[in-house]
Order: structure tokens, then C-alpha cells, then sequence
């Protein structure tokens, strides 16, 4: 009786720890990999839930969830810009949630999840720029360029990397802040004449200041925060935002519209709002602006007050057929040209 009484307890404990080591949340993960892989382990410690992490930019994410519409194998989209969010949301991908965490972030956070219908949340922000090495610079007698007019100039031709937009959240921010900046057609003949001096166009948009950080290409176009891990590395690398004015992203994180994991999604979700839980951005060396009011600002974030910031019209940019559109003609108008 003993025997048995042991036998039950012991499957009965094994069935508690199996359940548990079971529970696992699907992410697509949209930031780098430092930080997908510090909040996995942390997260695992701490709650005994497995993140299963898939690494994507935004685009392809976006193009992920796409193709998995009828069949999701995916909980929750954490990171990457907000436009493709937006687009899912619009797209009926992700899943109308109202977290009781909103009141604790910013404004600009709030207004993302209102956006959209409250199917996305805005987790960080950045602002666009131009990173350059200091030391490339100075062996090719090249000035910092300073402004979006000056990446034009021949003398940095083959020398400027910038990220494809089909691919790339942050491609797509820099094309949807020119057409604020500039209107649509001078924005293409702008993006036409930047092709001349493109020496590749990569499919991540953290490509560009990595090549940048390692003396592959002088100037790339990225988004201001991503430096800082670079510069703690070693590398020369400094960077700049266009005197003209720029636009940021509104990092945004979205449960899945039929996710098979969705109480533990949700879970997830809340934690990921919390202050702790956003200051693993910055411990993985990742120095965008935290979405919760009380989570401890970096000296390495930048400071949007010193920034041009244009008026980002993420409703209008986010939207589907707006997003599509300016993609497919950058393909046709810009990228298809010789360079
Ligand atoms: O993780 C760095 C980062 O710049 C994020 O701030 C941003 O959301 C993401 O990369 C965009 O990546 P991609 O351009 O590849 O979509």
C-alpha cells in the first residue's frame, strides 16, 4: 500500500514538473539576439516557461505570420518596429488585448496600442540616424555627413549601407520618414540618388552599423540606439541625426490572433511590460526608450529632446496598403535601377 501510495506521489510530482517544463511560449523575436536570448533564460529561471525564440526582422516577421494565418505556430511578436505591427493588427493576425499595465507607459506607447485597436503595444523607441567610423572617415578624407542631403554626395558613393525595407523595420522608417519630410515624389528621386551610393542593401536593419562598427562601409543608415553596443565593443563608431529633421520607431510586442499558448502568452505579455523586465533591453547592451515610465532610463539612451524629430504619422505609415505600396515602389522605382 506504502509501495503504491509512493509510486502515485512520485508520478504525480513527475507530472507536475513534466507540465510544467511543457509550458512553452512561441515568440518571434524581433530585437537582437543578445536580449531575445537574456529574457528566454531569465524567464525560464524565473517562472519555469520556456520561450521558444525565432529570430526575425520585422518584415519577414510580418511575412511569417502571414503565411501561418490559418495555422498559427507562433503566441506573441516581441520587438521590431511598429509599422508591421500595425499592419498585422490591421490584417486581422494579432489579438485585440487591453493589458491593465497600459496607464504605466508613456503616452506614445499608449497611443500605439489605441491605434490599433488595442492589438499591439509599443515596448521602445528610437530614433533614426546616420552611424559612421570615425576612423574609416578619416583614412577616405571624408566628412561626417550630417544631413539626409549629404548622404547624396558622390564622395560617399559604394560607402553608405542601409537595410532593405521588404526585410527591414527600420529601411521601412527611414522611406515612410522622407516621404513625411519631403512628399512622396521627391522623397523617391531622393531615395533614387541615395542608390547610387548604396554598396549594399542588407537584409537586417542592425546590418548596416555592424558593417559600419567593423570597417566594411563608412556610413550606414540605423537607428541611433544600436551604436552604443557597437562603441562598447571597441569599434569606432559614432553617429548622427539628419539636421533636416528624422523620424523613430515605436517597438511594439503583439499576442497572436488564435495563439495556442495564449494564457501563457498573455503572461508573457504583462512581464514583458514591467519595469524589471524592460531593463534587460539595456543589460543586453540595447539602448532604446523603454515604454514604462518607471523603468530606469540608460545614459546610452538617446535623448529625443537634443533630436529634429519630425511629427511620425504611425496610423497613416502602419496602415496595409500604405506599407505595401511604398515597398513595392522602392522595388520598382529605386532598387531595380543599376547602380
Ligand atoms: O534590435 C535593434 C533594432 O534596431 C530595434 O530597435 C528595431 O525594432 C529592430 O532592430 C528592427 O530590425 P529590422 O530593421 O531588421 O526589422
Amino acid at each position: 500500500m506504502k509501495k503504491i501510495f509512493a509510486m502515485t506521489a512520485a508520478a504525480a510530482l513527475l507530472g507536475a514538473t513534466g507540465a510544467a517544463s511543457a509550458q512553452t511560449v512561441n515568440v518571434i523575436c524581433s530585437v537582437q539576439a543578445e536580449w531575445c536570448n537574456m529574457i528566454a533564460t531569465v524567464y525560464a529561471r524565473t517562472t519555469g516557461v520556456k520561450l521558444n525564440m525565432s529570430l526575425k526582422g520585422s518584415g519577414e516577421a510580418l511575412a511569417q505570420l502571414i503565411a501561418e494565418k490559418e495555422n498559427p505556430k507562433t503566441d506573441v511578436w516581441f520587438g521590431g518596429t511598429g509599422d508591421p505591427h500595425l499592419q498585422a493588427a490591421e490584417s486581422g493576425l494579432t489579438l485585440e488585448y487591453k493589458s491593465p499595465s497600459l496607464p504605466q507607459l508613456y503616452p506614445w506607447a499608449q497611443q500605439q496600442a489605441q491605434q490599433s485597436g488595442w492589438k499591439t503595444v509599443g515596448i521602445y523607441s528610437g530614433p533614426l540616424g546616420f552611424g559612421y567610423n570615425t576612423e574609416l572617415l578619416q583614412k577616405k578624407k571624408l566628412a561626417v555627413p550630417r544631413s539626409w542631403a549629404d548622404l547624396l554626395k558622390p564622395e560617399y558613393k559604394g560607402d553608405i549601407q542601409v537595410a532593405n525595407p521588404a526585410s527591414s523595420g527600420t529601411a521601412y522608417t527611414m522611406i515612410a520618414t522622407l516621404v513625411q519630410l519631403m512628399g512622396e515624389d521627391k522623397a523617391f528621386e531622393y531615395l533614387k540618388g541615395l542608390h547610387k551610393n548604396v554598396g549594399q542593401y542588407t537584409r537586417s536593419g542592425t546590418g548596416p552599423i555592424k558593417a559600419v562598427a567593423r570597417g566594411e562601409t563608412a556610413v550606414s543608415i540605423s537607428f541611433v540606439h544600436d551604436a552604443p553596443q557597437e562603441r562598447m565593443q571597441g569599434f569606432p563608431v559614432q553617429t548622427v541625426t539628419p539636421s533636416e529633421g528624422t523620424g523613430a520607431e515605436i517597438g511594439s510586442m503583439s499576442i497572436v490572433k488564435g495563439a495556442r499558448n495564449l494564457a501563457e502568452a498573455k503572461k508573457f505579455y504583462e512581464w514583458a511590460l514591467t519595469p524589471q523586465a524592460q531593463t534587460f533591453g539595456a543589460a543586453a547592451k540595447q539602448f532604446q526608450l523603454p515604454s514604462n515610465k518607471a523603468t530606469p532610463v540608460d545614459a546610452n539612451v538617446p535623448d529625443f529632446k537634443k533630436i529634429k524629430m519630425i511629427d511620425y504619422d504611425y496610423a497613416k505609415y502602419g496602415a496595409s496598403a500604405e506599407r505595401k505600396r511604398l515597398i513595392a515602389r522602392w522595388e520598382k522605382d529605386v532598387n531595380s535601377l543599376p547602380r
